[in-house]
């Protein structure tokens, strides 16, 4: 599996490895927003000491290279502000994302930026040939973004995925991906 690299740079952010201590930044700039976890695989956190366990995970496989799942943090390059993720998930051949934003820096172009940059990165290594994501079919936003990056919709997955903040049926989902 190629290295990801532990930092990038983007016109306005700057990515870079989370730390255990970001719990309190993530926490305030969106893990706690139920507005902002609505789409998403796991429910807003009410409390900042399982945020603090899921990120000691995050930086053990950063540390160790066991994992096949990498997370930057996303921060405004300006005021080095804790604005967001995005995350890899490898498989032998491909890499799919996953991404989010606190709200008070949506429909910026800020998160078409982080996407574009790791998509490339993605299909400039040699054994990765697709990166893709899914995204809920009522959150036209992430689809947008996905769209504005060069990814391409591949269909419709029918109730693939769960979105505990609104429910515990699974949902439908468009897919998109970019090959070379
Ligand atoms: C999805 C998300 C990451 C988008 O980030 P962002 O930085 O605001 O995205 P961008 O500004 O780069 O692009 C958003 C695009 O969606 C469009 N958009 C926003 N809301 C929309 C809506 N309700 N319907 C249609 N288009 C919409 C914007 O107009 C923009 O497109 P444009 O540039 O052509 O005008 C952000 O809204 C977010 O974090 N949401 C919560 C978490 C989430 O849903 N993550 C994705 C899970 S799959």
């Amino acid at each position: 599996m190629p290295h990801p690299p532990e930092s990038f740079c983007t016109a306005r952010l700057i990515a870079r490895q989370p730390r255990v201590e970001d719990a309190e930044a993530v926490f305030t700039a969106y893990a706690s927003d139920s507005g902002v976890t609505r789409y998403l695989s796991w429910r807003y956190y009410t409390e900042i000491e399982p945020l603090r366990e899921f990120l000691r995970g995050v930086v053990q496989t950063w540390e160790t290279g066991v994992g096949r799942h990498y997370a930057w943090l996303l921060c405004l390059r300006d005021t080095e502000e804790l604005i967001g993720s995005i995350g890899a998930n490898f498989d032998v051949h491909g890499v799919m994302l996953g991404y989010v934003l606190g709200r008070r820096h949506w429909g910026q172009g800020l998160m078409t930026e982080a996407v574009r940059y790791v998509a490339a990165w993605t299909l400039a290594q040699p054994p990765l040939f697709r990166v893709w994501a899914y995204c809920d079919t009522e959150n036209p936003a992430s689809a947008r973004v996905m769209e504005k990056a060069g990814l391409v919709c591949e269909g419709r997955l029918r109730r693939w995925h769960v979105c505990p903040t609104i429910g515990s049926e699974p949902r439908d989902c468009f897919i998109y991906a970019k090959v070379r």
